[in-house]
């Protein structure tokens, strides 16, 4: 990765927002249907720095998943009601009477699902005047500090990813109508929400590997509960260690474009007078390994 750091690009530039990762690209405007050569360029920008950013862009839900779909086909939450005129398009609404905000904890997108979103792309539409930001962990450089008796003891096993555990023994419905306004539905009978992934997966684009833990994984495979519990739990804490991260500040119009593959985000939940307001569309990925 630190070889293409200083990449020269001839259609973006880009300013990296941290030394673990996260850059910030200018000279695109996205509602356009950009060319090729410039989605390319977007695209070596995201496996160099993981995650990038857009700012002052102004989109329509369309214009957005239109964006998206320059990366492939749109992956739905099962979960979670898209827009009434977009259903691709996720409205993530949080305002002063939310106990709690959507994606308040480590983790990586849909890790539930069995074949987890690639790409998450996530559009400010209206932010609190302070707070709220995101953040970021490089997840190559987690497993890169782990020592070899660690990573040796890691290859092969695989977390159990839960998608609609029970919440303090509450259905994830009823959690969720008690303290977000966000509407959840239960899932279609034939949608998994539990799959087994790997808690080291190989990136499909890059080859590196990078530690794949997050808030989905609720054991390992072949160990009990209690087992379990330490190893995800040190897994956890070092996957999040700050010179992993970055830190993105939104500001309206403002388009965040991670890589779920390589990378955990936390969205701060630090607002609780303001409203925030941001549009999701996530990418499909392929299962990993
Ligand atoms: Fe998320």
């Amino acid at each position: 990765m630190d070889g293409m750091r200083n990449t020269q690009y001839q259609h973006i530039q880009t300013q990296r927002i941290a030394g673990a990762m996260g850059a910030e690209i200018s000279g695109v405007d996205l509602f356009q249907d950009l060319p090729d050569a410039v989605i390319d360029e977007i695209r070596a920008a995201l496996l160099d720095n993981l995650v990038v950013f857009f700012r002052d862009q102004s989109l329509t839900p369309h214009q957005q998943l239109a964006f998206a779909r320059r990366w492939g086909e749109i992956h739905l939450h099962p979960f979670m009601v898209g827009m009434p005129d977009c259903p691709e398009v996720l409205e993530i609404r949080k305002t002063p009477s939310d106990k709690r905000n959507f994606g308040g904890n480590w983790h990586t997108d849909q890790m539930f699902s069995p074949a987890p979103a690639m790409g998450t792309m996530l559009y400010a539409v209206q932010v609190p005047s302070v707070g709220g930001d995101t953040l970021f962990s490089n997840q190559y450089l987690a497993y890169d500090a782990l020592s070899d008796g660690m990573k040796k003891m890691l290859s092969g096993l695989r977390g159990v990813c839960v998608g609609d555990k029970k919440k303090g023994g509450i259905p994830r419905v009823a959690y969720n109508a008690a303290t977000i306004a966000m509407k959840t539905v239960e899932p279609p009978k034939d949608v998994q929400t539990t799959s087994m992934h790997p808690l080291v997966r190989t990136h499909p684009e890059t080859g590196r590997k990078s530690l794949y833990v997050g808030n989905h994984v609720h054991w390992l495979e072949g160990m009990t509960e209690e087992e379990s519990a330490p190893i995800i739990k040190f897994l956890r804490d070092h996957s999040a260690r700050p010179e992993f991260t970055c830190r993105f500040r939104w500001r309206n119009g403002s388009l965040a474009f991670w890589d779920n593959r390589c990378t955990q985000h936390n969205a701060i939940n630090d607002y609780p007078a303001e409203t925030r307001v941001m549009h999701r569309v996530t990418v499909r990925g392929d299962a990993p390994f």
